[in-house]
């Protein structure tokens, strides 16, 4: 058998592909990321460290000290790295208890009701909320629904409005033969009956979110669980801010409610809401 000998350069190209990853940096990420948008990614530091390597690698960064100096000017890169650390997971009438509670309380409430839903995930609360008020509210009544998160490809998602049979395995036959157009296993959210919704990404901790208007509703639910205590009292400072005197905020059951004499906790259960403090 003939083998060829290898140049110099070959050997050099071999040696450069076995450039060791250093996780050198990685708590400097992830304390980048709490402070930015909020979640705390310490509790599960082996897990993320394992994608963060892959992203890294998918994009020839050789250690999580580069990834850090290159999120610092390249604003793709970083919201990329965003996207892959933040949790999207929701579905269509998801606790559709709660959701009724908020609709009850939006009837007795009068002529136009804003809600936000922050974070709104890939949309499915906030066309859940809109087919809700929809079937249930007389015509009079105006409402608009803002869905907001920082997840640019879930907001992607929601402008989209194409979702799989396994988010809608809640809503019954009628609700999707009337809201959504189907084709093979997807369902399309026909936006022209959902007039009043509106998808934005923003972060919560970014300054326009205060300028985002007045809300009489706030849904919240299953973001704060990503959060330390620090950062759900400043979420929840922020949410007052933006909610009208006598609006509410519905939290989600799993979300842990910081100590804060800025709001008031009303009820239990699925019945559980905050008002202003
Ligand atoms: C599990 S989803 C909740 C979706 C929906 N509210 C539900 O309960 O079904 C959590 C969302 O919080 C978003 N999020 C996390 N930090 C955020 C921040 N600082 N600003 C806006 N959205 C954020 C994530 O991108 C993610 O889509």
């Amino acid at each position: 058998m003939f083998f060829r000998k290898k140049t110099p350069i070959e050997d050099i190209e071999v040696k450069e592909e076995k450039k060791e990853f250093s996780t050198f940096g990685l708590n400097d990420i992830l304390h980048y990321i709490k402070r930015e948008i909020g979640v705390d990614l310490f509790v599960k530091k082996g897990i993320i460290e394992t994608k963060m390597k892959l992203f890294c690698e998918d994009r020839e960064l050789h250690s999580f000290k580069e990834l850090h100096e290159a999120i610092q000017y390249k604003s793709d890169l970083r919201q990329e790295l965003i996207n892959l650390l933040t949790v999207n997971e929701t579905y269509f009438y998801r606790e559709e208890k709660q959701l009724q509670e908020a609709i009850d309380f939006a009837k007795q409430r009068g002529q136009t009701i804003n809600i936000l839903c922050a974070p709104c995930a890939s949309g499915e609360e906030v066309y859940s909320l809109s087919m809700m008020l929809t079937e249930q509210m007389s015509r009079s009544v105006n409402f608009t629904i803002t869905g907001i998160d920082i997840n640019s490809e879930a907001i992607k998602k929601a402008n989209q409005g194409e979702y799989s049979q396994r988010s809608l395995h809640k809503l019954d036959d009628s609700l999707k033969d009337k809201y959504f157009i189907k084709s093979d296993n997807m369902y399309t959210v026909n936006r022209h009956l959902f007039p009043s919704v509106r998808f934005t990404q923003v972060n919560i901790f970014e300054n326009s979110f205060l300028n985002m208007g007045h809300y009489d509703i706030i849904f919240s639910r299953n973001m704060l669980i990503y959060f330390d205590e620090e950062f759900r009292v400043k979420t929840m400072k922020r949410f007052n801010q933006l909610l009208k005197d006598e609006g509410r905020i519905y939290l989600g059951h799993a979300d842990i409610v910081p100590k804060d004499e800025s709001f008031v906790k009303h009820g239990f259960g699925s019945s559980c809401y905050y008002t202003k403090g």
